[in-house]
């Protein structure tokens, strides 16, 4: 496959190969990151360097200017990006068991920080405990490729907030470019499906995509959701 891979950069019909190779030995979201995590990766690109300086600018701030008291994230990673983060206190949930137990290493003398594994196909949080200010997805939408784990995962984001949603993420029914990335127009099914919810503001990317230099630049942007009648000072 590594040979494969390499080749796919120049032939057509090897990257046609390769691609339709992954597709099949896909094992699933939810086993791709544990599998990448385990064999020593990390959470990509996209959270490390100019990419999670980025990243860590909006969302410092929107904390900061909002006088945001608690965090959630729902797909926290190795803990790169959240090395950043300026938070008063924090819950960093994901799927891959090897994510959390590095963050837990990572952050073990910060006692503002939680983590936990999250399994959306058991979790239920009726009494609210896994509940903050703030509920952030930061590059996880384009990564649930199946269409229940997805359904399910907005869900849980948006049950998770008292007061604001933060999504940074792409948000164009583009399908699949890769066998761990499906792009969708997740605004839709907040537009649907979270009563009470409103996209309050988009931030642009700093490095916007671009599809004939793509190295360098992202699909993604932010989406700030804002809960009706949800005030700052009485959380
Ligand atoms: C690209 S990484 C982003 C990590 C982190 N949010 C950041 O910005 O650095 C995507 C993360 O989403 C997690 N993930 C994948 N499917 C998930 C799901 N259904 N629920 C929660 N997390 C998930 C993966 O395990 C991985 O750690």
């Amino acid at each position: 496959m590594k040979r494969l891979k390499r080749l796919a950069h120049h032939i057509p019909f090897a990257q046609w190969l390769y691609g339709k190779c992954t597709a099949i030995l896909f094992p699933g979201s939810r086993r791709y990151w544990e599998g990448r995590y385990g064999r020593g990766g990390n959470s990509g690109d996209g959270s490390y360097g100019e990419f999670a300086e980025f990243k860590a600018e909006v969302v410092n701030s929107f904390v900061r200017d909002n006088r945001v008291k608690s965090v959630i994230e729902y797909g926290c990673g190795d803990g790169n990006q959240l090395s950043i983060a300026q938070y008063p206190s924090y819950i960093g949930l994901d799927v891959s068991k090897t994510a959390i137990q590095i963050c837990k290493d990572r952050f073990k003398d910060d006692p503002t920080k939680s983590f936990f594994l999250y399994d959306p196909d058991v979790s239920g949080d009726q009494a609210g405990e896994l509940v903050a200010d703030l509920a952030l997805s930061l590059d996880v939408i384009y990564h649930l490729v199946e269409d229940t784990v997805y359904d399910l995962y907005m869900t849980h984001l948006f049950n998770a907030a008292r007061r604001f949603v933060v999504v940074y993420s792409s948000n164009q029914d583009s399908g699949k470019t890769a066998a761990h990335v499906r792009h969708r127009c997740f605004c839709d099914w907040v537009s649907e499906r979270a009563t009470g919810w409103t996209l309050r503001q988009k931030i642009d990317n700093k490095f916007p995509f671009d599809p004939k230099q793509p190295e360098g630049t992202y699909l993604a942007d932010f989406y700030v959701f804002e809960k009706a009648g949800a005030c700052g000072d009485d959380v």
